[in-house]
């Protein structure tokens, strides 16, 4: 990538990429990003400057590209200068997210468990549609007990929780939780009641169903875009209002505050906590109240509209890793009582570590 040319303004350098891409950026966001040693550690790449002393009414004297292209040379009106490397400026990929429905269900996103554990590459490109998609399903993990953490372990740390380091979900006689019976889950987000929620969750399927238990996915962010579409002011109140979430067992008393949608500042969903098990009361005045149990419904007309729903059956070895907070799970009812899946938490933030440092490691092997 090459600078093309640069605009400058007292506040304002503007950057013409040799792509065609431009990017715009603050006199005071130049500064504090400023490479040079006194204001970067060397070794560490961390900022020495800080920032709530930069003069806010600092400007830009000058800017001048290198005449190869690599940089800019810029000078600020406090006389201080440097020099951004073009890779210091390139605009910052967006991560890739692609939204989907049922008719996934031709190309579902799946490896085998001895192909990640063979071959790098095919463990990023795994990583990477869990990232992308939200979810991505595993074949022939082996049935052992705990064999749910070794998948976290390929790409982050277990999340232990209350319920240990990986959990069965099994009928039992005396069930504290409704998952540990037989009937139907409707479609929701694990652990809303945890602060933070896990990002990232591993059921492994050890023990088919004699029949039903059929795994439903619906991608929560794609619900969002239909609810902001055809009720905006549904959205936003989901989105404006906090829910408490509540679970309570001999040994945890687990409750947070968070609201059903969250939104980003520039309105991109980034997280969605829907469980009717767990929910108790929005925190909202009376006069709101009926809008908000109107726009609950709406989103939840949208999030189980069959056309948004994808169906698995997992069988024995198989296994789906999820975004906790975005691809939203349900189960349908089953008759017997032998089915056995294990599961487990990660966070997102270690997954999408190990694939940024596999993408660079193919970077390398490529150069
Ligand atoms: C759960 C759950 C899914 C299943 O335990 O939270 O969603 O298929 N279980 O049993
Ligand atoms: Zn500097
Ligand atoms: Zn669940």
């Amino acid at each position: 990538m090459r600078v093309a040319g640069v605009d400058l303004a007292p506040h304002v350098l503007g950057i013409l990429f040799a792509d065609g891409r431009e990017l715009e950026l603050h006199a005071l966001q130049l500064r504090d990003s400023c490479p040079c040693p006194d204001c970067r550690h060397i070794g560490t790449g961390q900022r020495l400057l800080e920032t709530s002393a930069i003069p806010l009414d600092l400007t830009l004297e000058s800017a001048r590209p290198d005449t190869d292209g690599s940089g800019v040379v810029v000078e600020w009106s406090d006389g201080h200068v440097a020099r951004f490397a073009v890779s210091l400026l390139a605009p910052a990929e967006e991560p890739a997210r692609t939204l989907w429905d049922g008719t996934l269900a031709g190309s579902l996103p799946e490896a085998a468990y001895h192909d990640v554990l063979a071959r790098r590459e095919l463990l990023a490109q795994w990583l990477a549609a869990i990232d992308e998609l939200g979810f991505a399903v595993l074949r022939g993990v082996p049935v052992e007990p705990g064999a749910v953490c070794e998948v976290a372990e390929l790409f982050g740390h277990v999340r232990v929780t209350n319920y240990g380091r990986w959990f069965d979900v099994r009928t039992v006689a005396d069930p504290l939780n409704l998952a540990d019976t037989n009937l139907g889950l409707g479609l929701h987000t694990d652990n809303p009641y945890r602060d933070p929620v896990p990002g990232v969750q591993l059921l492994h399927c050890h023990v088919a169903s004699g029949g039903g238990g059929e795994t439903v996915l619906v991608d929560g962010f794609h619900a969002v875009e239909q609810l902001r579409a055809r009720s905006p002011g549904a959205l936003a109140l989901l989105a404006e209002t906090e829910v408490a979430f509540r679970y309570e067992s001999p040994d945890a008393v687990l409750v947070s505050r968070q609201p059903v949608v969250e939104l980003g500042t520039r309105g991109v969903p980034r997280a969605l906590r829907v469980n009717n098990r767990s929910k108790r009361l929005p925190a909202i005045p009376l006069d709101r109240v009926r809008d908000w149990y109107a726009a609950y419904a709406e989103l939840v007309a949208v999030l189980t509209d069959p056309r948004n729903q994808l169906e698995l059956l997992l069988g024995p070895g198989d296994l789906i890793c999820f975004d906790n907070e975005r691809v939203l799970h349900a189960r349908r009812a089953f008759a017997g009582e032998e089915r056995l899946l294990q599961g487990c938490y990660a966070d997102r933030d270690g997954l999408r570590s190990t694939l940024a440092l596999l993408r660079t490691e193919a970077q390398w092997a490529t150069a």
